[in-house]
């Protein structure tokens, strides 16, 4: 089956190949310390063999919990935060109808999101929309203690209760939690909750290829055992045994640290299709918070083209020369459409007429590119064949391997985020939370 592939041509005008050529010690013995586990982080490597060693019986597993959810509920609620809701979302957006929501027909319950915000009006409508609906929740929290996660969690368990009764509602509520510590393990212990474990060994953002996603991609109707084989042939295709020369995750990690040397901190991600926004919310997490640290990574951020081509495409074009785009790019899409004709022709676009919308997206794709290029903006080409369980698994995977790499060779410990507690802290003290008195007193002080 077509994998993904990636296309640095756009990139030499600005990094030399010698240049990449003189980092390939370094991505390669990145990739070495992580195959040997001898890197900073090296606790937290559970995901890098994860795809080639899920079982069938375990997707089994998983199916079988994922059915008893579409059986029973027509609307699924996820609750998580970071790593514990990004790649299950971003994944089901890729692959789902962009209208899903609105179909009257459908195959699968709706699966909608919550637990990653703490915003009262969010919650007020969402428990409003539930009212009277049969649903079920996935709760989704390694700590067992995020706060955002907890609340949404304690309103959708009372709900889901009130609405179903104690005994039907323990068969729609799955937990996915730490093994043994956490008040989300506590509380699946003892509702009796169908429950999944996520890996000491897998950090948050790293989790994707866990129940933490494969749970929810199940619930949403989409083929899992193809999600890993597509994460399974990228596992085999980014090894140590792969060259740095055709090694695409090393090739990667080596570019985006070259272009960062020479002054260019910010990364955007672009798309050519709606649909993969929240990819890009999910890879803003994995980089930002495996390299943003001790002063130093590449700042994430994203664009939908040609949407944003209308927003920020100027900043792009022409702002500070700080930034390289990386861009998903989707070779062949899922429907037809034709450029419609019109007999007035009033916007003069009849010469468009009988082509598919594809190509004249892929156009403007490549028009972007060559404006961006001669803007020096370098560009880096990652080409998905289509969008499909397989190629969305290799593409995550890719990204997982390529991130570990890159953040080694930054010299930070890629799998760590000391920075997130900061607000957390904060936020307990202001509100008083017991054992944050005096910190709150200092806060206070501040005002
Ligand atoms: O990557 C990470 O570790 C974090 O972003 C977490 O995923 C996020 O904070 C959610 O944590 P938890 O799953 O413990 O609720």
């Amino acid at each position: 089956m077509k994998t993904i592939t990636l296309d640095l041509n756009a990139t030499q005008q600005f990094v030399a190949p010698q240049t990449i050529e003189q980092l390939k010690p370094a991505a390669t013995a990145a990739r070495q310390a992580l195959e040997e586990g001898t890197c900073l982080g090296a606790d937290f490597l559970g995901w890098l063999h994860l795809p080639s060693s899920i079982s069938e019986a375990f997707i089994a597993e998983i199916q079988a919990t994922a059915e008893t959810l579409r059986r029973e509920c027509d609307i699924v609620v996820v609750a998580g935060i970071g790593g514990s809701y990004l790649g299950a979302r971003a994944i089901i957006e890729a692959l789902n109808d962009s209208f899903a929501q609105l179909r009257q027909e459908r195959k699968a319950p709706h699966v909608l999101f919550a637990g990653n915000n703490i915003a009262e009006d969010y919650l007020a409508e969402l428990t409003s929309l539930l009212k009277g609906q049969r649903f079920g929740v996935i709760n989704i929290s390694k700590s067992g203690t995020t706060t955002e996660t907890a609340l949404a969690f304690r309103l959708l368990k009372k709900q889901c209760e009130e609405q179903r009764g104690k005994e039907e509602a323990r068969r729609v509520i799955v937990a996915i939690t730490d093994a043994k510590r956490g008040a989300a393990r506590t509380t699946a212990d003892k509702e009796g909750y169908k429950s999944f474990i996520i890996p000491d060994n897998v950090g948050g953002r790293f989790s994707v290829l866990t129940p933490v996603g494969l749970l929810p991609i199940a619930v949403a109707g989409y083929d899992i055992a193809q999600l890993i084989a597509g994460a399974t042939e990228m596992e085999r295709a980014t090894g140590l045994d792969t060259p740095f020369e055709e090694n695409i995750a090393m090739r990667y990690a080596a570019t985006r640290n070259a272009l960062y040397a020479q002054g260019k901190k910010i990364e955007i991600l672009a798309n050519y299709q709606p649909k993969l926004h929240y990819i890009a919310e999910w890879w803003k997490q994995l980089y930002g918070e495996s390299e943003g640290k001790q002063g130093k990574g590449i700042f994430p951020a994203s664009v939908d083209l040609t949407t944003d081509l209308h927003s920020m495409g100027q900043w792009i074009q022409d702002g500070e020369r700080t930034i390289f785009e990386t861009v998903l790019s989707v070779e062949e899409p899922t429907h037809t459409l034709l450029f419609p004709t019109d007999e007035e022709n009033l916007d003069g676009l009849n010469f468009l007429a009988g082509r598919r919308i594809d190509q004249v997206n892929k156009m403007a794709e490549l028009g972007t590119k060559l404006a961006h290029v001669d803007g020096g903006v370098p560009n880096i080409r990652i080409v998905l064949p289509q969008l499909s369980e397989y190629t969305i698994g290799a593409l995550i995977y890719f990204f997982e391997v390529a991130c570990g790499i890159s953040g080694l060779m930054l010299g930070v410990n890629p799998f760590d985020q000391p920075g997130v507690e900061a607000y957390k802290k904060n936020m307990f003290a202001l509100l008083g939370k017991p054992g944050y008195e005096e910190a709150g007193e200092a806060l206070r002080k501040r005002l």
